[in-house]
């Protein structure tokens, strides 16, 4: 009988070999478009182990060796077709006949061992989120801000001279802050809960590939073995089940009033749909809201510690007109903080997420008008940060300029909604596009705009001496990930509980 170890290694092994397999088919059919890297098996493994740890530097040769036209990016997933701009509203406008979301995010993050398999077929919480989420946000201030101030008020007491490890802080805070209005002041304070919700978000991405590289009957078994070293949905779903079920009967028999997260998703369940069922649905969230959010709270951070006096100053100042004139934390009040705004609009285009947008599947042959075109099945995506340093679209494009929208605003004259965080256009993808963009956007830029707002108020951010610079972004498979050690320090204001 073979160890764990063993097991694992051998399965490693195998998925390695079935990737390699994969590949060879994947090179000899690219439809003319160039690829990245030396020919052959052996230059496509190159260029794709390149890829895992350089994605910037991969894209950056491809832009120059093939201006303006598509290329491929060997992917350790198998290749990927990256489209320059010029491609943007194609793919943006196609149907999912013809560019397929829900199977490129498959592709990523193997629903159905990671997940369930609903998640593919019915993804109703996109809907639940655009819909009855987004309307209540209003009713939500009042709770996010209570939590952020117990929250961040307990967490930041404990920065020392050497500061807080911000990123690791920022996910955990963000979990809470969240869950206050996922799943309610119960669970949201629940340390073990957080704990294991945070670990099933962070580990997805990195065992799907291991499962996708797998043949599908051996696909069960790896998420097995790989979700017990890492954590999985298993341990979440130990407290979020038996929530369900005490607070579907609550709802039944009319002792809660519904207005959690999960609430509008209970409602929205499909006749046939299992309480567990419900519960993955709520995962799915917790996955799509918490990475997200704490990746672009800590970039914002490392910024703001860089900013000068008088510009925190403008920020304070404008947080607290918008404030008295809005009558407290009201959503009219953050729709005014217009330079909190800006600056996370500007991280979103200097970072974001990715460095590509709108991944998807191409269903069929696409011809991309060049004599070239990506085979039925591929994989495209939009070169974004083509468009996001364009100088053309963005004056002094590498620089990160916190107030680069709110002064755009004010200069323009123009109304709140134009340079806004939460605005998708053509030049602007963090998003996403179309009918696939972000669900949970305008909830994020809420839960973001009051847990920036409240720092920024009653504390000063800054680096611990002697660092005067912000940190390299770790970049791995194309995600851009901030420096999960870097600190900063938390100092409190003379407290003015005023605001
Ligand atoms: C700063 C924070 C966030 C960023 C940068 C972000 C980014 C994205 C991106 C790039 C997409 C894919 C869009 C596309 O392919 O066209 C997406 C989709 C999605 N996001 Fe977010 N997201 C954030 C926060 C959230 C939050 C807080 C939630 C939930 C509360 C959420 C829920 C979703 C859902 C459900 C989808 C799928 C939409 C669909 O398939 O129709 N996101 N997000």
């Amino acid at each position: 009988m073979l160890s764990f170890f063993s097991q694992a290694a051998l399965i490693f092994l195998v998925a390695l070999f079935l990737a390699y397999v994969r590949i060879f088919r994947a090179i000899s059919y690219s439809g003319g478009v160039p690829r990245i890297g030396k020919s052959g098996v052996l230059g496509y493994i190159q260029a794709a182990l390149r890829w895992t740890v350089h994605s910037e530097a991969v894209i950056l040769e491809g832009r120059k060796a093939f201006a303006g036209r598509a290329f491929v990016i060997p992917t350790l997933s198998g290749p990927c077709f990256l489209l320059p701009p010029s491609y943007l509203e194609r793919v943006r406008a196609g149907p999912d006949s013809k560019f397929n979301e829900m199977m490129a995010v498959n592709e990523d993050l193997q629903l159905p061992y990671t997940m369930d398999e609903h998640q593919l077929s019915t993804p109703y919480q996109a809907r639940v989120l655009r819909t009855d989420v987004n309307r209540a946000i209003p009713s939500y201030v009042p709770e996010i801000l209570d939590e952020s101030i117990l929250a961040m008020d307990e967490t930041f007491k404990d920065s020392d001279s050497n500061g807080l490890v911000v990123f690791d802080t920022m996910t955990h805070l963000i979990a809470r802050i969240s869950n206050r209005v996922i799943f309610g002041q119960e669970l949201c304070r629940n340390e073990h809960f957080l704990h294991v919700v945070v670990k099933f978000a962070e580990t997805i991405a990195l065992i799907a590939p291991f499962i996708h590289w797998s043949p599908s009957f051996l696909r069960p078994l790896v998420y097995f073995i790989l979700s017990s070293i890492s954590g999985g949905k298993k341990a979440p779903l130990r407290y979020v089940v038996p929530f369900l079920q005490r607070r579907i009967h609550e709802l039944q028999t009319g002792e809660a009033k519904s207005n959690l997260v999960s609430d509008y998703i209970v409602q929205s369940a499909l006749p046939q749909e299992s309480v567990t069922g419900i519960a993955v649905r709520l995962l799915n969230i917790e996955f799509g809201s918490i990475h997200t959010s704490s990746i672009f709270i800590t970039q914002t951070l490392f910024e703001i510690a860089l900013l000068s006096k008088e510009d925190i100053e403008s920020m304070r100042s404008e947080i607290r007109e918008a404030l008295d004139s809005e009558g407290g934390w009201t959503k009219p009040a953050l729709d005014k903080f217009y330079m909190v705004d800006s600056a996370l609009r500007e991280i979103g285009r200097c970072y974001g997420l990715m460095h590509f947008a709108l991944p998807r599947v191409a269903l069929e042959t696409c011809d991309l008008g060049d004599g070239t075109y990506v085979p039925a099945n591929s994989k495209v995506a939009i070169d974004m940060k083509a468009i996001h340093f364009d100088p053309q679209i963005y004056p002094d494009p590498h620089k990160c300029d916190l107030f680069r929208f709110s002064n755009l605003r004010v200069k323009e004259g123009v109304d709140s909604s134009k340079y806004g965080f939460t605005t998708v256009d053509s030049h602007y993808l963090p998003f996403g596009a179309g009918r696939h963009a972000c669900a949970g956007r305008q909830f994020a830029s809420m839960e973001l705009k009051i847990m920036l707002a409240h720092i920024i108020l009653h504390y000063d951010v800054s680096y611990p001496a002697p660092i005067t610079q912000r940190p390299e972004n770790i970049i791995f498979n194309g995600a851009i990930v901030p420096d999960p050690k870097a600190r900063l320090l938390f100092t409190p204001r003379e407290l003015d509980r005023t605001y």
